[in-house]
């Protein structure tokens, strides 16, 4: 895999691990790509820009302009000539400042305006690392879009051993690497999305539903568009928002609604995910005005069975389509997986368990085992946003093999 003619912008941040930012650079140059390296005022105490400028073969900018000739360098040129940005190393200060649009410096400014992807690769020592104030504002970047390359356990700067290892330079070049590669095969690529809970009516003040919060199908959208995927998010009643202006959202309410929605769109799309927790059954008559409490027997609420919407589509699936089901499970989840795959003729089952703690609804987090008809692979815990990229390149993996065997 090559990153011939990438334009990448390589961000630094005055940490030591910015002498590993050389190793990067050089990497990345010998892969193919044209890198522009952006350094803090703290970074250039760490590593001179004449070693960066050699290397990249263009000058390092810092500063908004330059001092004797009144340059002016122009953040926003940068951010629409780039096709990514790692930042490497990302300092507890630089994340801060980018989590919170605090724009001091050339680095935060090519940031606010980089229409490409961003990859964040944290280093600092393992305390600062742990900070509920870091965490935050790594979750917060990556609920904005970015990708965050986790650092490792290891020896650190302060001679302490745990978390805050910048990841190696090799591997953020692999990180890369992957991530054009998924681009070129998800680009364009149509795909269908449902998220969050479905409410059923009762009357007009109250609904059956459930705890799911829409959080890994919001962060499947984010991540499918990422890589350039055009997407239509279903979502049932969740208060969350997407970023990225190539998701479109149509909200619903009921499971009715979504298969209505999801059979408008199923035709013409290479892949549906079909993330929500549809409520399996709704009243049989919704009440047109609240039902009141007063001069009212104890009201018995009649249900009927909602259609099953991933079973639908999965009769109605074409050749060279893909469906992607999610399994929520309590007990027998491997079986009941397996079970589901079978009978609503999905692709791919992504299975999570109420029984693995930071999995199942309302987390940030998720840990799931990922069937295909051949094949089983169990992931461990990790951010939603994480979960995504694992299935979105599962997703790939499964279409290339797909496609090799017709
Ligand atoms: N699903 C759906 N429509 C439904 C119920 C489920 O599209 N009415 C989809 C979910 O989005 C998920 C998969 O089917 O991708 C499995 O959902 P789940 O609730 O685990 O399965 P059910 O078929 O509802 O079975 P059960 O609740 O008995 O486990």
């Amino acid at each position: 895999m090559s990153l011939q003619g990438k334009h990448i912008i390589l961000g630094i941040c005055g940490g030591i691990a910015a002498y590993k930012s050389v190793s990067l650079l050089r990497l990345l140059v010998k892969a193919g790509a044209e890198v522009q390296v952006v350094i803090t005022p703290a970074g250039k105490e760490f590593i001179t820009p004449v070693t960066l400028s050699a290397l990249s073969q263009k000058p390092v900018v810092s500063e908004f302009f330059t001092a004797n000739t009144g340059e002016w360098h122009s953040h926003v040129d940068l951010g629409l000539w780039a096709d990514c940005m790692v930042i490497a190393p990302a300092t507890a200060s630089s994340i801060g400042k980018m989590a919170h649009g605090i724009a001091d410096n050339m680095l935060i400014t090519t940031y606010l305006s980089a229409k490409s992807p961003v990859f964040i690769a944290p280093a600092m020592d393992l305390d600062m690392m742990a900070h509920p104030s870091t965490q935050a504002n790594l979750r917060l970047l990556e609920s904005y879009g970015n990708h965050i390359i986790e650092p490792e356990v290891g020896y650190l700067a302060s001679g302490l051993t745990g978390k805050g290892r910048m990841e190696e330079p090799e591997r953020i070049v692999e990180v890369l690497q992957k991530h054009f590669a998924s681009t070129e095969t998800m680009k364009g690529k149509k795909v269908l999305i449902t998220a969050g809970p479905t409410h059923e009516k009762i009357d007009p003040v109250r609904f059956i539903g459930n705890y799911s919060s829409g959080k890994m199908g919001y962060a499947l959208a984010e991540e499918c568009a990422s890589r350039g995927a055009e997407v239509t998010l279903v979502s049932g009643p969740v208060s969350l928002s997407i970023s990225n202006p190539s998701v479109k959202v149509e909200k619903v309410e009921s499971a009715k609604q979504m298969l209505a929605a999801c059979q408008n769109h199923f035709p013409a799309v290479d892949v549906a995910i079909m993330c929500a927790a549809v409520a399996d059954y709704a009243p049989a008559h919704p009440a047109d005005s609240k039902i009141k409490r007063e001069h009212q027997e104890v009201p018995v609420i009649e249900l009927v069975k909602n259609p099953d919407i991933a079973a639908t589509l999965g009769a109605a699936k074409k050749p060279g389509q893909q469906l992607v089901g999610f399994a929520l499970e309590t007990d027998h989840e491997f079986d009941n997986a397996l079970e589901k795959l079978a009978r609503k003729n999905l692709d791919m089952i992504v299975l999570n368990s109420m029984r693995d703690r930071g999995a199942g609804f309302g987390t940030d987090t998720n840990k799931v085992t990922i069937f295909t008809r051949e094949s089983r692979k169990e992931y461990p815990l990790k951010s939603k946003r994480e979960v995504a990229a694992d299935i979105v390149d599962a997703i790939i993996n499964h279409g290339c093999e797909l496609s090799s065997e017709q």
